[in-house]
């Protein structure tokens, strides 16, 4: 029985494999690093996830050297699999990691995050596919980053931004880039290649904004806010000019009105389209509480303009079509208005809402003015019927 109870509490920890490795010392010349003290590895195997290497043993160079000494950690085994953990305990000094032509599928940052002076990262010839966000976010020294031959088809797009020493950057033989650059300005030209071609799939408009929010200091948010703000009154007044074509519609014939309306729905459907495709629609999953509330707020509105069209639509009113018409446009106007406010005044605490909220809006005011479309198309009757009192 209590065995048993032990057994489970094992299943409970993580399991940790802890190994020794054999390290044959020597100094060593290597390309764009230069000289090291480098601890070689033939014969190391890591099948599990978290396996801590707890010492090395094997014969240093001179009696001048110890593991204090060591800058680089060097293996050529063939049976990798996953990043060792633990090395900076036992060579405090590494400035260098090369475990190249194996089996590593995964790398991650705490994988790395234990070195802060690496200056090298050699990984070539693994079957690495993804690099995760931050990945190397306490490595800021790095200047020499090999990942040739893998199979990396995602790399969070910021991940380099920071490495102000870089180099050195080999992505060449990989899914989604095929170059290697050993100048600054290249390397800067790879990364802009990598951030076009190598976007996670589920990169979204939120993680943008993010990254975003994180780099911008407070003049740049102004600007950022003065062009949205430019793009959001263009947006009106783009809906204020259809609305006014409309009106020029509904004076002519009940065909020619289907027509122009379904064509005005059209384009905007391809508008807002468009603008979504800018502003990555995926972000729509991941819209937080608060969006929610916002959201709610929207519908509202909505709700109540619908339900005044409906009761105009029902009123057997005598008022002049052009008076109701007026009416109806004051309504829209001060609608709209409501839901800039709204949108405004919410959004100002948060650009991530700001963007998103923009989405909905242009939903919201589609939604609008295809109702109006199909008020406006039943009302001909009473123009007839005034023309025809008229005459
Ligand atoms: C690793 O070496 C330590 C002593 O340095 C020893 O106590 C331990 O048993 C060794 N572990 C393995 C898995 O060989
Ligand atoms: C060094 O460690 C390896 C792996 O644990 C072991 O096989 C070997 O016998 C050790 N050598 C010495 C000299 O202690
Ligand atoms: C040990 O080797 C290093 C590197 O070659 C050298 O600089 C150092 O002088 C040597 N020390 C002794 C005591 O031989
Ligand atoms: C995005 O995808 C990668 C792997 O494809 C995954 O590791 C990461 O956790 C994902 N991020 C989010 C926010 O889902
Ligand atoms: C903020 O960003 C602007 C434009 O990039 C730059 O000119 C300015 O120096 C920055 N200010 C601070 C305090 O970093
Ligand atoms: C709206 O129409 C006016 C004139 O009819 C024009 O000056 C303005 O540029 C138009 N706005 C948009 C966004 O198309």
């Amino acid at each position: 029985m209590l065995i048993k109870f032990y057994s489970f509490l094992l299943l409970l920890i993580p399991s940790i494999s802890a190994i020794n490795i054999s390290c044959h010392f020597r100094t060593y010349i290597w390309n764009f690093i230069g000289s090291v003290y480098e601890c070689h590895v033939s014969d190391l195997t890591i099948t599990s996830l978290n396996t801590v290497i707890t010492s090395a043993n094997g014969t240093h160079y001179n009696s001048s050297m110890n593991h204090e000494k060591v800058t680089s950690f060097h293996s050529d085994s063939k049976d990798i699999h996953y990043m060792p953990h633990g090395l900076n305990k036992i060579f405090p000094n590494l400035v260098s990691i090369l475990i190249a032509n194996t089996h590593i599928k995964e790398i991650h940052q705490k994988d790395l995050e234990q070195y802060p002076k690496l200056k090298l990262i050699s990984l070539y010839g693994n079957e690495i596919e993804y690099l995760e966000k931050d990945l190397f976010k306490f490595n800021t020294q790095l200047k020499y980053i090999f990942f040739h031959f893998n199979k990396i088809n995602q790399i969070y797009p910021t991940i380099f931004d920071h490495l102000n020493q870089l180099e050195c950057l080999f992505l060449s033989a990989n899914h989604c880039v095929n170059k290697d650059k050993t100048d600054k300005s290249g390397v800067i030209e790879l990364i802009k290649e990598v951030k076009e071609n190598c976007l996670p799939s589920n990169y979204s408009l939120m993680n943008q904004l993010e990254d975003l929010k994180g780099k911008m200091n407070m003049s740049n948010f102004e600007s950022f806010l003065r062009q949205f703000i430019k793009k959001s009154s263009n947006l009106e007044s783009k809906m204020e000019n259809m609305t006014n074509k409309q009106n020029e519609k509904l004076k002519k014939s009940e065909s020619n009105l289907n027509q122009k309306v379904e064509s005005t729905a059209k384009k905007i459907t391809n508008e807002i389209h468009t603008l979504m495709k800018q502003q990555e629609q995926k972000s729509m999953a991941k819209f937080d509480e608060q969006f929610a509330a916002v959201s709610q707020n929207l519908k509202r509105l909505k709700n109540q303009f619908e339900s005044e069209i409906l009761k105009k639509q029902n009123e057997k009113t005598q008022t002049k079509p052009d008076e109701q018409k007026n009416e109806l446009d004051q309504k829209l106007k001060k609608f709209k208005s409501e839901m800039f406010h709204q949108f405004f005044f919410i959004a100002l605490p948060s650009i991530c809402l700001f963007t998103s909220l923009n989405i909905v809006m242009i939903y919201l005011c589609y939604q609008k003015y295809a109702k109006i479309g199909k008020v406006q198309k039943s009302r001909p009757s009473n123009d007839v019927e005034l023309e025809e009192r008229n005459n």
